[in-house]
This record gives C-alpha cells, structure tokens and sequence, in this order.
C-alpha cells in the first residue's frame, strides 16, 4: 500500500466519512484472509464491494491468476476511477452495491460464486444494512461464499451486533476468524457459506 493510496483515503474519509467508514485502506494480512474462499481453479465470478484504493483487489486478482470474472462495485467514482486505471484487467462499476442483482443481470449473469465486502457495515444504518444484505443474498450461488471483516474494537456497538445476528439468520454457517493484530486497526473476519434460500426469517426476498 502506497503513501499515495493512504493520503487519497484520508481524504476521502474527510469528504464522506460513513461511506468510506475507515480512516485507512486494509492491509496485505487482512486481504490475504478475507480473499481466501476465491477459488485457484475455474472460472468463477468474484465480486468486490467497496474496493477503496484497492486493498483487496490485488489479493483477489493473485489468488484468480488471469482466470474468472472480477467485478469491482464502488460508490465513490474517484476511487472507483483510480482503480480502473491501475488495474484495466477489472470490471469497475461506479454503482452503489445495492444494486448488485441489475449489473450482474446486464453482463449475462445471475449468481456470484464469491463476495468480498470492504463494505463499512459499522457506518450504516439498519435498513441501510438490511437493504445491501437483502441485495448480496439475492445473487450468492448457494455454493458461493461471502466474506466481510469488521474492526475488533467495534464488535460489542450496536450496528456490528446487528450485523452479526443477520449473518446469523441469512447463512447456516458463520465462522469468525483470528483478529489480525497486524492491521490498523486490528479486524477480523466473517466467511459465511450455505446462504439459507430464501431468507424468510427476516421476511427478506428470496431467489427468483
Ligand atoms: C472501509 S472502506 C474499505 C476499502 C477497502 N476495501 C479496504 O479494505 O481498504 C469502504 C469502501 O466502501 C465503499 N462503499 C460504501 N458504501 C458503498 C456502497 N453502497 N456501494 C459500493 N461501495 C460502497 C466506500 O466508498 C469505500 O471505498
């Protein structure tokens, strides 16, 4: 991670600070666990929410090796461009990942076989929650895997309990990784697998 990358974060954060909802891009440790589900084998489709300045970008283009299909949804169209020009081999969609279900539909596909959230869950409200869970189960193949990480000194607030207990209710496997110490600040992650169709216990859509 560069210089450049954590000065264009901070000000970012300085401009939106409960989109970007972290003062500092994730480092190399943490994008190492949290890209681990991507497969080294076939061709699957991997989707990166809220790629930032590309902290897990580089990880999961590694672990791909050329194969695949990686779309990378980001709200904010400065990162969102700087990322199309450092890596032209990704599918960057300026897009709010809301609407994940309409821009795998306009490129020909129905389900991802991965997710990989940078998403700041601990900024966001409940329906705001609800609303981007609601959209990722709607396109996870039930093989498919979704990860996302939150900042251990968060873990007890509010909305990151929250969060937790829909993970809960919207797969039938939740694992909680180590803290990675070495990251600033220290976080962990959730790999959640075998995502429950459809997610009736929150009266959510299921699959069409
Ligand atoms: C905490 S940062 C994480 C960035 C990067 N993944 C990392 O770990 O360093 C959150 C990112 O999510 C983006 N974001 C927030 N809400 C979003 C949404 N609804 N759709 C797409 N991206 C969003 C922000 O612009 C920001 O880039």
């Amino acid at each position: 991670m560069s210089a450049h990358d954590r000065a264009a974060f901070l000000h970012e954060f300085a401009r939106a600070p409960f989109t970007v909802g972290a003062v500092a891009p994730s480092g190399e440790p943490l994008a190492e666990l949290i890209t681990a589900p991507v497969p080294r084998d076939g061709d699957p489709l991997v989707v990166e929410l809220g790629p930032g300045t590309g902290a897990f970008t580089a990880a999961i283009q590694h672990r791909l090796g050329g194969r695949g299909h990686h779309l990378a949804v980001e709200v904010n169209e400065r990162f969102a461009r700087r990322l199309a020009t450092r890596y032209p081999e990704i599918d960057v969609a300026v897009a709010d990942a809301r609407d994940l279900r309409e821009m795998l539909a306009e490129r020909g596909h129905h389900q991802a076989d991965v997710i990989v959230s940078g998403l700041p869950w601990a900024a966001f409200t409940a329906s705001r929650q609800h609303d981007l869970l609601d959209a990722l189960t709607g396109v996870l193949a039930p093989h498919g895997a979704f990860t996302t990480f939150a900042y251990a000194h968060t873990r007890w607030a509010p909305p990151a309990r929250r969060l937790r207990r829909s993970l809960d209710g919207l797969f039938e496997e939740v694992v909680v990784s180590r803290t990675v110490w070495a990251n600033v600040p220290p976080a962990f992650v959730y790999f959640c697998r075998r995502p429950r169709v459809p997610a009736l216990a929150f009266g959510w859509r299921g699959r069409s």
